[in-house]
């Protein structure tokens, strides 16, 4: 595995592989890789033959009131990780490398109007901040292929917004969620709960599940399943919970067909997302 800090030979490597012909298939992340990031590198590897994987905390996407400096940093376990993966190239910048003008003065995507909503009510520069570093890190490394985790649904619709409103010469790739065996969506916050806690964001799981179970319903009764048990979950603070259409439109209890239901919660001070097809037939 190579691995590269600075841009100048990550280009060169790149340069390199697309001479040969190689097909460049890129995951992005900001490391403490756990199972789901393995899932995201086997994909990855079944759409080319150079998996290239970056490791970047990008202090863009995180409001002046969160976890920068908390966020779980595992180089060590994280390279031994994309050894075992038979990742081709890891690139791991430091802030330096990938903002050298500083943060503040740096050129940003806007998301427009689908980045001030859900996660961007509640974050409101962090898909700024997201869009800016994958479009930098998609300038870099110039995969033909990209693949993005749909835990952050919404990252992965405005990755693919932006990929076809600003012409970007590479196909998004989505992986389901993967799911601890009690039904916990991977993050790496998890870390940050305890036990007690982790049992309690559990409800954020068994909250989508029985909108699904219902069966195709309105959406007003898909609603109201999860909010049952969502409202009565102890330890979980909600700060939204959504049924749109797979865009993240807003639909009415008329619409049908695949719809997406995303909540959004606090666990102790740990904000959890989750989200889950769902198929809606006309309410009421
Ligand atoms: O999903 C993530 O890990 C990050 O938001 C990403 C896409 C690597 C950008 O920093």
């Amino acid at each position: 595995m190579q691995q590269i800090v600075h841009i100048a030979p990550l280009r060169q490597a790149i340069a390199t592989h697309k001479r040969a012909g190689h097909r460049i298939v890129f995951v992005p992340t900001m490391g403490n890789l756990h199972a789901g990031h393995v899932r995201l590198v086997e994909e990855a590897r079944l759409h080319g033959n150079i998996v290239v994987c970056s490791i970047f905390v990008n202090p863009l996407q995180f409001g002046p009131t969160e976890d920068l400096d908390a966020y779980p940093r595992t180089p060590e376990a994280d390279l031994a990780v994309c050894e075992r993966e038979g990742v081709d190239v890891l690139f791991a910048p430091d802030v330096e490398e990938m903002y050298p003008g500083g943060l503040v003065d740096a050129v940003m995507v806007d998301p427009g109007p689908l980045g001030t909503v859900l996660e961007g009510a509640a974050r409101p520069t962090h898909f700024r901040g997201v869009l800016t570093i994958v479009a930098k890190l998609f300038a870099i490394v110039r995969p033909d292929l990209a693949v993005f985790g749909e835990k952050d649904f919404q990252q992965l619709a405005l990755i693919r917004r932006m990929v076809r409103d600003l012409a970007l010469d590479v196909r998004v790739e989505g992986h389901p969620i993967v799911r601890e065996t009690d039904g916990l969506a991977m993050s790496s916050r998890n870390t940050y709960l305890s036990v007690e806690q982790h049992e309690q964001a559990l409800a954020l799981s068994q909250a989508l599940a029985a909108a699904v179970e219902q069966g195709p319903v309105g959406r007003d009764a898909a609603l109201k399943a999860a909010h049952e048990v969502l409202d009565t979950a102890p330890g979980v603070e909600l700060d939204y919970l959504v049924v749109t259409d797979p865009l993240l439109g807003e639909v009415d209890d008329d619409f049908h067909g695949q719809a997406r239901a995303l909540v959004a919660a606090r666990v102790g001070t740990t904000r959890l997302l989750d989200n889950t097809a769902v198929l809606l037939r006309e309410g009421r």
